[in-house]
């Protein structure tokens, strides 16, 4: 069980003390977004640097960006552990995904919520990592989509069929509160933004979201 707390829901002017409060979590997840692929426009390679030299957690990165393949070496050379890309960001979603294995990185791909599971089957056994958004992607503090725990539940069977050991990543809206339930569903990773960041101290957040999955 490992938990990836979302930067993006931090306070970018203490990148670094916000990366050492959660300095007991498994990794750090990155949200890359281009204003194309998504609504919203986030940060990028240099925000990536900065957290990379800032801390020696697994840098995984969730790039919401058309055609990540045009900068996946960039990502590469700026920290990141993990990347993780959109099917519907690529024509090439499989070229993609042999391009991050090049470069030595874990391999991750997603989809939105009104992506059929279908999509990711011809990869299945490519990958490392397979992120459910479990929200729109673009923003962060949004709703938990219910109808995710399903797909989830889904995306398990097929791996655990494959006798792939890929982990199984939820992310948007996660929280003490439907934790327990992504993980009963199958997910061996959660994101957490705001539930981490949003509160009283990321230490804080870290801990309550600990405590749910007892
Ligand atoms: C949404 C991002 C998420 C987001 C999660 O587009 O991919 O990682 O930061 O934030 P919360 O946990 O607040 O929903
Ligand atoms: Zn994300």
């Amino acid at each position: 069980m490992k938990l990836a707390p979302s930067i993006l829901a931090s306070d970018f002017s203490r990148l670094g003390e916000e990366l050492n409060a959660i300095a007991g979590a498994d990794w750090a997840h990155v949200d890359v977004m281009d204003g194309q692929f998504v609504p919203n426009i986030s940060f990028g390679l240099p925000i990536l640097a900065a957290a990379r030299a800032a801390s020696s957690l697994f840098m995984d990165v969730h790039l919401m960006i058309d055609r990540p393949e045009r900068y996946l070496k960039d990502f590469a050379d700026a920290g990141a552990d993990g990347l993780t890309v959109h099917v519907e960001s690529t024509p090439h979603i499989h070229r993609a995904t042999q391009q991050i294995r090049e470069l030595g990185k874990k391999v991750g791909v997603t989809l939105n919520p009104g992506t059929p599971l279908e999509t990711l089957q011809p990869l299945l056994n490519d990958v490392d990592l397979i992120l459910i958004m479990s929200v729109n992607p673009g923003f962060g503090g949004q709703k938990f989509i219910p109808h995710s725990l399903e797909r989830i539940r889904t995306v398990r069977r097929w791996l655990d069929e494959a006798g792939s050991a890929a982990e199984l990543q939820v992310d948007g809206g996660v929280g003490p509160t439907n934790a327990r339930a992504a993980v009963n569903a199958g997910a061996s990773n959660l994101v957490a933004g705001s539930a981490v960041f949003g509160g009283d101290g990321a230490q804080a957040g870290l801990e309550r979201l600990r405590e749910a999955l007892k």
